[in-house]
């Protein structure tokens, strides 16, 4: 079993070679504390973090490196929550950084979720109009899909992810050990990302995870193969398409429908609960439109049917009675370039439909993705 990896994220055509590895190790925290791995070279570090994961992981990195040093290491945290992931916050970040006379020589050390991964990473790419940073991810999403791409943001009062950057880090870190302490309820998140991993990109990975135990949830470990797979199929994503021209779109998948039950719950339902319906409801999508080879959809189906009925998610019909308002949100949706929607959808497992023209984006009727609710309904009414 695969303890150890190092995979590349290749961005070395076009302007300047910006490639980063992404080093996923267990134990490598500790490793970095004690000074047996090195850290991109900078003037100072700023360990950027949230209060949770500072009161768990960062006074021990802090001190750790601190000891190593002669240069400054400070640790600067914000409350933990999605609702901290603010120009408030990047603000506060920033005026931190600026009071401890951060120089364009530093490098911030982002150690957390998701939210400290985006909001760390858009305060580098903004401070002094740019300076390094290394992402050291904590949740489970956040390793095997937040830090890896360079996609950082805030959210607005209008909508998610509003404000952003691309800003890619100089190296993600990533030690499974740590997810030992993660909440039950954070897993599905991770567990969604990397299911959709297998979908589109990696066959053999998801026959890995259909393998596994009838009622795992993650929440009892999560092999570390399955992360590193996980991050070998975003990082060859990010290395042929970085702004998202059009391949990294299939990293979306189970996403239109996803978001808009998240949005329309009003974020009460957890981003992978809704990403685990969402490619339920895109893959029958897919099958509709018999672009889904059908053994492949079916055994796709019963996996998620299967995690689905091991996360215990309650209110859930509310939402998926709403279809005018599911549309909405998803016609709303940032993703949708058009006045149609456009999705990314499977042809097998490990390989995603292209159009004749080689495009991954295909436009769907407004008709079908409220079919595709009405389906979603019918699938989870059979598991009760
Ligand atoms: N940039 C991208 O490409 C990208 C991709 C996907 C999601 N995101 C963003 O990621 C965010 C969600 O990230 P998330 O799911 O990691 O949530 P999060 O960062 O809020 O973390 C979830 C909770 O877990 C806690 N936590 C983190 N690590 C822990 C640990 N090891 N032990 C115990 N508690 C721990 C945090 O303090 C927090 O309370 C969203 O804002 C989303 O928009 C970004």
């Amino acid at each position: 079993m695969e303890k150890t990896a190092t995979v590349r994220v290749d961005l070395s055509r076009g302007v300047g070679d910006r490639s980063y590895d992404v080093l996923i190790r267990e134990g490598v925290l500790e490793e970095l504390g004690a000074g047996s791995l090195r850290l991109p070279d900078a003037e100072s570090y700023y360990v950027v973090t949230d209060s949770n994961v500072a009161r768990l992981y960062g006074g021990r990195l802090r001190n750790g490196l601190s000891g190593q040093r002669r240069g400054r290491v400070e640790l600067l945290s914000f409350r933990a929550g999605e609702a901290r992931k603010n120009v408030g916050t990047a603000w506060a970040l920033a005026s931190r950084l600026g009071a401890l006379g951060a120089e364009r020589g530093s490098v911030i050390l982002a150690l957390g979720g998701g939210v400290v991964g985006d909001v760390a990473g858009f305060v580098a790419s903004v401070y002094k109009r740019g300076i390094g940073y290394v992402q050291i991810p904590t949740t489970l999403l956040a390793q095997v899909d937040s830090s890896i791409g360079g996609k950082t943001g805030v959210d607005a009062p209008w909508g998610k992810n509003q404000l952003g950057t691309f800003h890619q880090p100089l190296a993600v870190i990533t030690d499974p050990t740590v997810l030992g302490t993660l909440p039950r309820r954070e897993w599905i998140n991770g567990l969604a990302e990397i299911v959709k991993c297998a979908v589109i990109a990696d066959e053999g990975m998801f026959e890995r995870i259909s393998s596994l135990p009838a009622g795992f949830d993650g929440s009892s470990g999560i092999p570390v193969e399955l992360i590193v797979g996980a991050c070998r199929v975003k990082a060859g994503v990010v290395s042929r398409d970085e702004r998202e021209l059009d391949l990294r779109a299939i990293l979306n998948y189970g996403h239109t429908v996803g978001h808009a039950l998240e949005s329309s719950s009003g974020y009460r339902l957890s981003h992978g609960a809704c990403v685990i319906l969402g490619m339920l409801a895109e893959g029958w999508i897919a099958s509709q439109m018999g672009v889904f080879r059908e053994a492949d959809y079916e055994k796709q189906t019963e996996l998620l049917l299967r995690i689905w009925k091991g996360a215990g998610v309650t209110g859930l019909r509310p939402v998926l009675s709403n279809k005018k308002r599911l549309l909405r949100f998803a016609l709303a949706d940032k993703k949708t370039t058009s006045s149609s929607l456009r999705m990314s959808l499977p042809e097998r497992l490990g390989r995603m439909h292209t159009t004749k023209e080689g495009r991954h984006k295909i436009p769907v009727s407004d008709e079908a993705f409220v079919r595709s609710i009405d389906y979603l309904r019918e699938a989870l009414r059979s598991q009760r």
